[in-house]
């Protein structure tokens, strides 16, 4: 969709989405609108429920007076509680309601409000980026979609005063997009077409972008004795992959420590021989979720110019069941030389990250190293599909991720760790086993991960597991593939760890 910012002008033809506040307040373009129509837009209002209420809207077809074919009232709710993230939603619901109309082309009528903390020129950049996030369709497998069900519209045109500004405010929003849009097509994907060296491949595309990438194959990996990661995908015919992936963005200050995101790859988890029931496990193709989110904000943070040093690690496997498979009660060498007794094969994204994660650390020496991962389904457990859960052992960034989170629709709320649940894990005859009892199934498996981080370094894992894949339309992400965490984590750069 190709998305333009002009000044204020009334379309001849087609949708006009505009404004409403609370209690029914017409902004700008809804007054002027309203008075050529003859009044039609404020008694369409009194004939309604609509109040301006945030998430509200009204449709008037073909009101005489005027050229649009139909206006689109949106409720903004208080103007005092207007901010970014609204101004998003709004976008993202003005999409909706005119994206499969027949129309190719709409405006948005962007005016300012007055009380509202945002300038226009924000709000028309957040309200296109809003529109542009809500616009994501996976229809690549569609071939037989007739041309009236799909989505009609081609062209949005933001129309406000300050149409320059927002252009600029816009353009890094729209690279965040891209990151955002590439980490819903590799999570959408199926296991067939997306599977270790395929998901690398698609990391390598980033090098035109100016990203460093290095892929690691299997016998490199052995040689560096990530026997955690190798256990997992030796029961598969596809090769595991290691992708380091290094932005240096820092001004004057190329070898500056980074900030590192390590993600969890398996581009399908059977649960190998602990094998997973038949029922959902298609689901499994996006356990490679965490590593979708680092690619994608690797593509955000190079796409805009971030001033950040910045790695990405993700580790590739596909857990399979078979005659190479590793069984329950193996013991594997993990790369920072602890053991594993391996209990349960489908607890397998931790052995893959305690390789990934020591050598992003041994390599790139990280201040910071934040993990993702489809981690555990006792998170979801916990948390829904509201919050992803954060474990931390460093306060400060957890506030600041709490913030970030908040800022831009991605919550994450902080989960326990400590000694007592560390204890769960230890093993008879190994350093540790891969899972702990029956409870607090999620918080074991961040004591596991604990366990391969570097003295010294700040550590958070983000188990995501509730948070990748969405069964219902939000105004900005349609269901399906979420991206979670690309927003969250590139507001977190841009806030705190920029030069
Ligand atoms: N990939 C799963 C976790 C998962 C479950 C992600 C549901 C998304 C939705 C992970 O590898 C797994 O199988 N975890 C097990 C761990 C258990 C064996 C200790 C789980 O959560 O059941
Ligand atoms: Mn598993
Ligand atoms: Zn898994």
């Amino acid at each position: 969709m190709k998305i333009s910012f002009s000044a204020p002008s009334l379309p001849r033809t087609g949708p006009i989405v505009v404004g409403v506040l609370s209690g029914g307040k017409l902004l700008a373009t809804a007054l002027r609108l309203d008075k050529s129509a003859g009044g039609a837009l404020s008694r369409a209002i009194n004939a309604s429920r609509f109040k301006g209420e945030s998430g509200q809207s009204l449709t008037v077809m073909s009101p005489a007076g005027i050229g649009a074919t139909r206006v689109v009232l949106m409720g903004l709710g208080e103007a005092e509680r207007f901010t970014d993230l609204a101004a998003q939603n709004f976008g993202g619901r003005a999409y909706k309601a005119v994206s499969a109309t027949g129309d190719k082309s709409a405006v948005i009528a962007i005016d300012p409000i007055s009380g509202a903390k945002v300038k226009t020129s924000e709000i028309a950049a957040n309200a296109a980026y809003g529109a542009l996030l809500a616009s994501y369709r996976f229809d690549k497998y569609r071939t037989k979609e007739k041309p009236d069900e799909k989505p009609s519209l081609r062209a949005l045109t933001l129309s406000s005063r300050s149409s320059a500004d927002a252009k600029r405010v816009f353009t890094p929003l729209s690279k965040v997009a891209d990151g955002v849009f590439f980490t819903r097509d590799l999570v959408s994907e199926p296991a067939n077409i997306l599977y270790p060296a395929t998901l690398a491949a698609q990391a390598k595309t980033l090098s035109k972008l100016g990203v460093k990438i290095q892929v690691l194959e299997e016998k490199q990996m052995a040689k560096l004795g990530m026997g955690a990661l190798l256990g997992v995908a030796q029961g598969s015919a596809q090769k595991p992959r290691l992708v380091a992936m290094r932005w240096d963005g820092a001004p004057q200050a190329k070898d500056k420590e980074p900030i590192a995101f390590v993600g969890k790859g398996v581009t399908f988890d059977t649960g190998g021989i602990s094998i997973k029931p038949a029922a959902g496990m298609e689901d499994m193709k996006w356990d490679m979720g965490g590593s979708g989110v680092v690619i994608g904000l690797m593509k955000a943070l190079a796409g805009r110019k971030a001033k950040v040093n910045a790695v990405g690690v993700i580790g590739l496997v596909e857990n399979m069941p078979s005659s190479t498979a590793q069984r329950p009660g193996d013991v594997v060498t993990t790369m920072s030389g602890q053991t594993v007794e391996v209990l349960n094969t489908d607890a397998e994204g931790r052995l893959v990250l305690a390789d990934a994660m020591w050598f992003c650390q041994q390599r790139f020496k990280p201040h910071t190293m934040i993990d993702l991962a489809t981690l555990t389904g006792a998170i979801i457990v916990s948390l829904g599909n509201e919050n992803a859960g954060m474990f931390s052992n460093d306060d400060e960034i957890c506030e600041l991720l709490i913030g970030a989170g908040k800022s831009v629709g991605e919550p994450v709320w902080r989960m326990p760790l400590g000694d007592a649940y560390d204890k769960l894990i230890n093993s008879d005859i190994a350093d540790m086993k891969n899972i702990g009892g029956r409870w607090g199934g999620a918080i074991t498996a961040a004591q596991f991960l604990q366990r391969y981080v570097k003295d010294g370094v700040k550590w958070v894992h983000l188990d995501i597991a509730g948070m990748t894949w969405s069964g219902k339309d939000a105004p900005t992400v349609p269901k399906g593939g979420t991206a979670f965490g690309v927003r969250l984590l590139d507001r977190l750069v841009a806030d705190h760890y920029e030069s």
